[in-house]
């Protein structure tokens, strides 16, 4: 571990960000067994928190109210949260003010991913209140097209994942972080 400016660095978080269906929980669950760190998810927390399902919030307190909770929740993590991994919803990166404390958490890293791939990811589920439609791919479509350059804008790095294995995916991120923090993992 290196000792920067007072702070030692492989303390940083590494925040998975992307797309409903990208691999957030997946590939934080096994960044976290590779480098025996716990792993956190908003959506859980939140869930665990107000003792319903991001379904339910959105459908009895409504989406701007799960919103609110959402960047409460990232500002309280800037303080807390240390030397973990951390997914969060896909629809966090969109606020502003999420982006700033995303950035704040840690390596912010985007699993970009094709549409039609979380399509077929997620065709039948009934988790994501957002593509309960009757056209889950256009939602798709017109999401990723009004979210993609923010989760950019948000990224320090980005992973095309469609085409690539976990292990994959787990080395860029591991090397990444490895540069960004000059230690060896
Ligand atoms: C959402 C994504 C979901 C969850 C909520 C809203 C979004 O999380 O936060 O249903 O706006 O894209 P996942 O990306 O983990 O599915």
């Amino acid at each position: 571990m290196k000792q920067q400016t007072g702070k030692i660095q492989a303390e940083e978080n590494i925040v998975l960000i992307g797309f409903m269906g990208c691999g957030k929980t997946t590939m934080g669950t096994k960044l976290s067994y590779r480098l025996r760190r716990t792993m956190e998810d908003t959506d859980k927390l939140i869930e665990k928190r107000q003792g319903k399902s991001v379904s339910d919030i959105f459908a009895q307190n409504g989406e701007g109210y799960f919103r609110d909770l959402e960047t409460m929740l990232l500002e309280e993590l800037t303080k807390s949260f240390h030397g973990k991994i951390l997914s969060v919803g896909g629809g966090t990166p969109v606020r502003q003010k999420n982006r700033e404390l995303l950035k704040k958490i840690g390596m912010v890293v985007y699993l970009r991913i094709q549409p039609e791939t979380v399509y077929n990811r997620l065709k039948g589920d009934t988790t994501r209140p957002l593509l309960q439609t009757e056209d889950p791919m256009k939602r798709i479509i017109d999401l990723m097209g009004q979210r993609s350059a923010l989760y950019e804008e948000a990224a320090d790095l980005i992973i095309d994942v469609d085409e690539k294995e976990s292990e994959q995916i787990l080395r860029i991120i591991c090397e990444a972080y490895q540069k960004r923090n000059k230690i060896l993992l």
